[in-house]
């Protein structure tokens, strides 16, 4: 298949070798930015950078990977442009089509990131939705390669809340590349039975076991790889007693983690974390419901297995590869 003029709306849409062509395409661009190789698939094009949420990563990726491959990234925030309050998606997306060569789109619903795709006439990335965060999967599974070599048999336990996009995303993009998904999450975050029976039948093909399960201790030992995100996602920020009251015996803690089996294992977060108390939002936790610490403990997040920072960075590398595979001046093998 070609990549060229395809958008990146969701993982379901690609193929297990287009996914994993992806991850190694990003390892290869990274080499090449830090041996100062050029590689500007993207010289001369205009890329909108539409963002309805909040962002550090995700804009700051797009951004400098626009910048590294030659093109022009201009940000359009939510209080920038009439999207949502004057104009609707499909007619704001038929303008921008009209002057951008691409454009990457982080908002609520799923259906306008479709929305766009299906109107703008250029390639769309997904930079999250409450659905999906798919280029972050690039950037989770470039890391995990780079640290243990390989994907196909590895164990990634993600702990916490189960229905939001990041578990999600994990479900389907470790079925697409045969690395077991275990998701542990009280019962009434556990995900949704479409959504996990679609990676069930993505993991039928690749031999990867997608497991949901509401015991933290049973779930945690076969992992290689332990994942947390954010128990209240951008938007559900009045949930923030109802999470910690539901998700507390999930937190990433290192009496937790002593239950691990292999020596070896590592620590991802997509970020940003709540792991002490040096943000507003920590503080206002800590002083309602008396905790200093949410998903994951400082001490977990500071240990030497934590590669959350590795994986930020990777966002960079993923980002560009997912826009130089779609859109880009390249040849792309068959895969
Ligand atoms: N992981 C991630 O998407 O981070 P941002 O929300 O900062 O973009
Ligand atoms: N689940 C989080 C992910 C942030 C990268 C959110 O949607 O806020």
């Amino acid at each position: 298949m070609n990549f060229q003029g395809k958008s990146f709306l969701k993982l379901l849409d690609f193929t297990s070798q287009e996914v994993a062509y992806l991850v190694d395409f990003a390892i290869h661009l990274k080499a090449l930015k830090k041996n100062h190789i050029p590689h500007e698939y993207l010289k001369g094009q205009n890329i909108a950078l539409l963002f309805e949420k909040s962002s550090t990563r995700t804009r700051a990726a797009f951004t400098v990977a626009v910048s590294d491959l030659g093109g022009h990234p201009e940000y359009l925030g939510a209080n920038d442009i009439q999207l949502g309050k004057k104009e609707s998606v499909v007619d704001t997306a038929k303008v921008l089509g009209s002057m951008f060569d691409g454009i990457e789109y982080r908002g609520f619903s799923q259906e306008a990131v479709e929305a766009l795709a299906a109107n703008s006439g250029v390639p769309v990335w997904n930079g999250l939705t409450d659905d999906w965060h798919p280029t972050q999967m690039i950037a989770d599974f470039m890391t995990i390669k780079e640290i243990f070599g390989q994907l196909k048999g590895l164990t990634l336990v993600y702990l916490g809340d189960g229905r939001n996009n990041m578990a999600n995303s994990l479900m389907v993009a470790g079925a697409k590349l045969g690395v077991n998904i275990t998701i542990a999450s009280t019962p009434s975050l556990q995900p949704d039975p479409k959504i996990v029976a679609a990676a069930q039948v993505v993991a039928e093909d690749t031999g990867a076991v997608i497991t949901i399960t509401d015991d933290p201790i049973a779930a945690v030992k076969p992992a290689d790889i332990i994942y947390t995100d954010v128990w209240v996602s951008m938007g559900e920020e009045d949930k923030f007693e109802e999470r910690i009251n539901l998700l507390m015996s999930y937190q990433v803690n290192a009496d937790l983690l002593a239950h691990v089996e292999n020596p070896d294992f590592i620590f991802l977060h997509c970020l940003p974390a709540f792991h002490d108390t040096e943000t507003q939002y920590g503080q206002k936790v800590a002083a309602q419901y008396g905790y200093t610490e949410m998903e994951v403990t400082d001490e977990v997040f500071q240990a030497p297995y934590a590669k959350q920072f590795q994986q930020a960075e990777n966002r960079l590398h993923s980002i560009k590869a997912i826009m130089a595979a779609t859109n880009g001046n390249l040849f792309c093998p068959e895969v």
